[in-house]
């Protein structure tokens, strides 16, 4: 695999060199790429081994599938949606890997937001009922487990066809029906987050990924 330098439509960004670790090498990525993109380039394209001993890689390859998860620093993470930029070291996980169990402090200060309807994934579907919404002034936000909204919408680098030219969208690039589905006001979506646990009283718990809050 080799790394392209120049896109079409997209813009590559040049960002600064760092490295981690991996099975006893030292891998060197961009920052902004993922780990796996980075472990491609170094030429490791195998991430994990079944049970029987087979090789495995990415699937999707968009975050969505979780055959690309590795222990980053300590942590399991799909490192295809994964950033290289602060990480210091990438290991497979072992077929006895156990978590350890976090207890949390029952004092632990939580958010807490009201609201009617809560849309689950800042995609194609959810910024549109989003939309929706607040057309007819009903209460929501948003949560997504990715750094941007857009969702499947960010894969689409094309213009929509021609044919729905005449339609709100079409001639528009995904990534771009993204942004101008959502709106300048981004308030009330929450990324980097993920619905673990619905409750009883219409109540949901979202957790912050990258801070653990809740
Ligand atoms: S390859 Fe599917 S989540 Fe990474």
């Amino acid at each position: 695999m080799y790394k392209i330098t120049t896109h079409p439509i997209l813009e590559i960004p040049k960002s600064e060199k760092v490295t981690f670790q991996f099975d006893g090498h030292i891998i060197e990525a961009k920052k902004g790429f993922t780990i796996a993109a980075a472990l491609h380039q170094a030429g490791f394209p195998v991430h994990s081994h079944s049970l029987r001993n087979r090789k495995r890689s990415l699937e999707c390859g968009i975050g969505k599938c979780g055959a690309c998860e590795m222990l980053v620093d300590g942590q399991v993470k799909r490192i295809c949606i994964t950033l290289v930029d602060e990480v210091k070291e990438v290991k497979e996980i072992p077929h006895d890997y156990r978590p350890d169990i976090i207890e949390y402090a029952k004092n632990e200060p939580i958010d807490v937001y009201k609201t009617q309807v809560v849309i689950v994934g800042a995609g194609p579907a959810g910024l549109a009922a989003r939309e929706i919404l607040r057309e007819y002034g009903i209460d929501n936000l948003v949560v997504d487990n990715n750094s941007k909204i857009g969702g499947q919408f960010l894969m689409q680098t094309h213009q929509f066809f021609f044919f729905e030219k005449e339609k709100k969208y079409g001639g528009m690039r995904g990534f771009d029906i993204a942004q101008t589905l959502a709106g300048a006001n981004h308030e009330g979506i929450f990324l980097n987050s993920t619905v673990w646990d619905i409750l009883e009283g219409g109540r949901i718990a979202v957790k912050e990924i990258s801070t653990d809050r809740t």
